[in-house]
């Protein structure tokens, strides 16, 4: 596999709530699939939102059963639900969407079914190779599922992307713009994309900023300072705590706004640096975009977690007592007890 993101999307005017009918949605008997922090979020905004035959499907012995009913609804085991349902909202984690689909929604399928998806990972690496008469539907607040309610409670809403894989029924976009305004992205603005421009972004800018550039960047800076003598204490608030104030500058400001904010020392000495850094970290920045669109990083991340996550729990357990988090314990506890 070796393509380019194919949208044009920063040119595309989003669409609003007004625009758009609910009436697609609230017309099918909806599967959640997964109630996880985006599933359980996605179906209390569409309740909210009147639409009524929603189902929660799980797998055997999920931890998540007791809330979803304690959130009053209905929830069936997956192929209960495969059955009940005819449209679907993948939300479990992306890894198990191939042994979801195969194990559970395959078996059930029927012509003019729908399947959604927040993220494009599972269609664009070909995890789900789907029947050419199913609708498969990008329908992806960005952001948290957390902030997906949160936001709606506040009466707004995240930024959203739709796009469309197969139209089998012809109403393919109707039905997941719909299903975006229901979950509250209407409010905020939503833009057309695909899977796989969704599917590279998300997991390039995971990978290379937000968090291994970050954790990379942090480490680095924290190791410098150690070694060049300064307390691990102190480099620790340095390379690591600030972060947060910097990111909520950046997060409300933008990069423009953020210089502005910071004091021109520390302005003067990032305009010194940070072409440099950039430089410095292209070749890698490439390499990470390569195993992204090649489908490796996915191939590796599926097979890992088909032998039980065996590499990923044991790079989490190196971090388990590393000097840095150390370094910042005593900070972290001051924090949980000044900012709850
Ligand atoms: N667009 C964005 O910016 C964005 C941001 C975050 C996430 N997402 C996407 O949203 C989706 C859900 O993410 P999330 O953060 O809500 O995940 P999450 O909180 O980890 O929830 C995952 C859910 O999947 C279920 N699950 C995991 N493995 C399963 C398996 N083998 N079989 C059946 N169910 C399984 C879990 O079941 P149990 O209840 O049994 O544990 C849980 O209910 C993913 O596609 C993710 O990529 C998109």
């Amino acid at each position: 596999m070796s393509m380019p993101p194919s949208s044009n999307s920063t040119t595309d005017a989003p669409l609003y709530e007004a625009e758009i009918d609910l009436a697609p949605i609230k017309a099918r008997r909806l599967v959640i699939v997964g109630y996880g922090n985006h599933g359980r979020a996605h179906a209390l905004n569409l309740r909210d939102y009147g639409v009524e035959a929603i189902v929660i499907a799980l797998r055997e012995g999920s931890p998540r059963y007791a809330t979803a009913r304690e959130d009053g609804f209905d929830v069936m085991d997956m192929d209960r639900a495969a059955q009940w349902g005819d449209a679907f909202s993948i939300l479990a984690a992306d890894e198990a969407h191939g042994q979801i689909w195969r194990d559970h929604l395959a078996p059930h399928h029927r012509a003019g079914k729908a399947y959604m998806f927040c993220h494009g990972f599972s269609i664009e690496y070909g995890l789900i190779d789907p029947p050419p008469d199913a609708d498969i539907l990008l329908c992806s607040p960005k952001g948290p599922g957390g902030a997906v309610r949160a936001t709606y409670l506040k009466g707004g809403g995240l930024i959203g992307f739709y796009g469309v894989h197969q139209d089998a029924s012809g109403t393919g976009k109707a039905l997941a713009l719909a299903y975006m305004a229901g979950v509250g992205c209407g409010r905020a603005g939503i833009y057309p994309s695909t899977f796989r421009e969704e599917a590279l972004s998300d997991i390039l800018g995971e990978q290379a900023v937000l968090v291994g550039g970050l954790v990379a960047l942090a480490r680095q800076g924290f190791e410098t300072l150690v070694k060049a003598g300064v307390s691990p204490r102190m480099a620790y608030i340095d390379s690591v705590h600030e972060i947060k104030y910097l990111a909520d500058l950046i997060h409300t400001r933008g990069v423009h706004g953020m210089y502005g904010a910071i004091s021109d020392t520390a302005e003067f000495g990032a305009h010194r640096v940070e072409d440099k850094i950039a430089t410095a970290l292209a070749p890698v920045f490439e390499e990470i975009s390569r195993d992204v669109i090649s489908g490796r990083f996915a191939q590796d991340w599926v097979a890992d977690f088909e032998k039980d996550r065996e590499s990923l729990y044991r790079a989490r357990a190196a971090w388990k007592d590393h000097p840095l988090d150390a370094a910042g314990a005593q900070m972290r506890a001051m924090i949980t007890k000044w900012e709850g």
